[in-house]
């Protein structure tokens, strides 16, 4: 297990990787289009995980520099001829580049966003929110949660207004002209990959034991009455011109 203290370690890692939905391919064509990225280009994807948006991503352009700083989700990054997967962090951002672009994947709530923007050296920026966590969706996901932590469980993780408002903010004074967008989509999850998807969330040492998974899942059931549950997902995304 990795000592990063992020928790996006060990387990938690496999559940990223084989719960968490991706971005369909009319949100990466969506948001090549806007960056207007071809083949000649060059970007990076910043706190890549184990390569949701690098990977589908790298088919648009000449090139993905996709970092992380968490070794166990590099671990689960797919092989592709022009993506490099790259263990680091936004600290290290200024010698790398240029790029025409820098994309950041539900992951600039870790970063110091007000330096990565002043420091990077791309043209264009994307924020992207993959829509909302899944407590903030369903009242019934929330008080699962609820009732197993025995605690509130309220965040956005950067997705709420509040934290959009900042960092185009922070772009504006980057020097950055900014607009945000939104595309939808909707994943059906049954309750084994919904359970997972939230376990991809917790850190390790929060982390259901193996024997009590089935108790959450039956939980998860319980509460929302049915097999699956169908997520609609509106990909917030703040990017520059
Ligand atoms: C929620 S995951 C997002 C993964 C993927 N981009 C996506 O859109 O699903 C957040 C990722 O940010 C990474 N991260 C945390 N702190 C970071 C930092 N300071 N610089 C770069 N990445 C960071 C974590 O290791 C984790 O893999």
């Amino acid at each position: 297990m990795s000592t990063t203290g992020l928790g996006f370690s060990g387990e938690v890692a496999d559940f990223y990787a084989r719960f968490r939905p991706g971005y369909p391919p009319p949100v990466v064509d969506a948001l090549v289009a806007k960056l207007g990225l071809t083949r000649d280009h060059a970007v990076l994807d910043l706190g890549c995980g184990t390569g949701q948006l690098a990977a589908p991503l790298s088919r648009h352009v000449r090139r993905v520099l996709a970092v992380d700083p968490e070794p166990d989700m590099l671990a689960h990054a797919p092989a592709l001829p022009n993506v490099e997967w790259h263990l680091g962090s936004d600290a290290d951002v200024p010698d790398l580049g240029p790029f025409e672009a820098v994309v950041v994947g539900q992951a600039l709530h870790w970063m110091d966003h007000e330096r990565l923007f002043r420091e990077a050296r791309t043209e264009k920026f994307a924020i992207i929110a993959n829509g909302t966590p899944l407590w903030r969706q369903h009242p019934a996901i929330r008080r699962v949660l609820e009732d197993w932590f025995h605690r509130p469980i309220t965040a956005d993780c950067g997705t709420d207004a509040v934290a959009r408002q900042r960092y185009a903010d922070a772009l504006s004074r980057a020097g950055y002209r900014s607009h945000e967008w939104a595309i939808g989509y909707t994943h059906e999850h049954t309750i084994e990959e919904l359970a997972g998807s939230l376990f991809s969330a917790m850190s390790p040492n929060t982390l259901p034991k193996p024997h009590e998974r089935p108790l959450f899942q039956e939980k998860l059931h319980r509460a929302l009455r049915s097999g699956t549950y169908v997520e609609p997902v509106t990909v917030t995304v703040i990017s520059t011109s």
